[in-house]
């Protein structure tokens, strides 16, 4: 071991001067990771639709550090390029994106509808796809070899195993969002970009709150590790990926679930 060449323990997981864009950052695990970030010394920039929302997030984020939230409809492709130009207008550099914002719709097999599709995939799938192409040059210019740019999706275990509710665009999306991943990481690595995934398990939000709010003790049970995710599990997880810790990684899909899926 030579002196010199390996971080302190600090320097591993600090991320200042760093700059984030969280998409869906105004609550739910946008929010858990933009604060996780902030605290590493991230500018963060969240997004979300509803702008009263976005203005709340940033107040309450603001105790954290540096953070700047801009309403955009991701599900549309000249949204994700307006804010891809917002983000980067003055330093023309971005070295975390975290492709966060998702939708679920739960409908029974036989009265599935079209807009299901539509509207899950619009946002899960391509708008990710599009952010990145959007941010590419940005993140080409914040990447470096020993300090790559990091591109973060939001994946599910949904798609790693067989969901119990009717989400069939749901999981599908997150299943596809997880390859996109892989292809991803490999054509990006040698540009000094990594791509990965997380997938999580059950945390509070929104989104999981009519679910959870259900069968929350009974999910808690299933898991190994008997209890649902907390903001600092997906804080924890962001920091890692973004941070000097994380350098090495790229084309993994890393579930955060309590070992729900990954010991089914
Ligand atoms: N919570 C879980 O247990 C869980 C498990 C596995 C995976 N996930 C994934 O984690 C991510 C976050 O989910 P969550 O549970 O935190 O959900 P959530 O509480 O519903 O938050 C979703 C976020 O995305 C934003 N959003 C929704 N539609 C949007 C659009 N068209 N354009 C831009 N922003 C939009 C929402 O804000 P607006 O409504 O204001 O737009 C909100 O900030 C999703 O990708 C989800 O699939 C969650």
């Amino acid at each position: 071991m030579i002196k010199g060449q390996f971080a302190t323990h600090a320097e591993l997981f600090d991320l200042s001067g760093k700059r984030a864009l969280v998409t869906g950052g105004s609550r739910g695990i946008g929010m858990m990771i933009a604060r996780g970030l902030l605290q590493a010394g991230v500018r963060v920039v969240i997004s979300s639709r509803n702008a009263e929302a976005c203005a709340q997030a940033q107040e309450q984020l603001s105790e954290f550090g540096d953070v700047w939230a801009v309403p955009a409809d991701l599900s549309r492709h000249e949204e994700c390029a307006r804010l891809a130009h917002l983000v980067t207008a003055d330093s023309g550099s971005l070295d975390i994106l975290v492709n966060n914002a998702g939708a679920m719709w739960d409908e029974p097999l036989a009265t599935f509808p079209d807009v299901a599709w539509d509207t899950v995939i619009d946002l899960n799938l391509k708008s990710p796809f599009w952010l990145v192409q959007a941010l590419l040059p940005a993140l080409r210019t914040a990447g470096t070899a020993d300090d790559p740019a990091r591109i973060i999706n939001i994946g599910s275990i949904a798609a790693i195993h067989i969901p119990q509710r009717p989400n069939y665009s749901y999981s599908s999306s997150k299943a596809a969002l997880h390859q996109l991943t892989r292809v991803l990481a490999k054509e990006l690595g040698p540009q000094h970009i990594t791509v990965n995934a997380v997938a999580p398990g059950p945390f509070p939000s929104t989104m999981m709150a009519a679910t959870l709010d259900e069968f929350g003790e009974e999910i808690a049970a299933s898991a190994p590790l008997r209890r649902i995710g907390r903001d600092d599990d997906m804080a924890g997880v962001a920091v890692f990926l973004a941070s000097r810790a994380g350098a090495y990684l790229t084309g993994t899909i890393v579930p955060v679930d309590g070992g729900i899926a990954t010991t089914a």
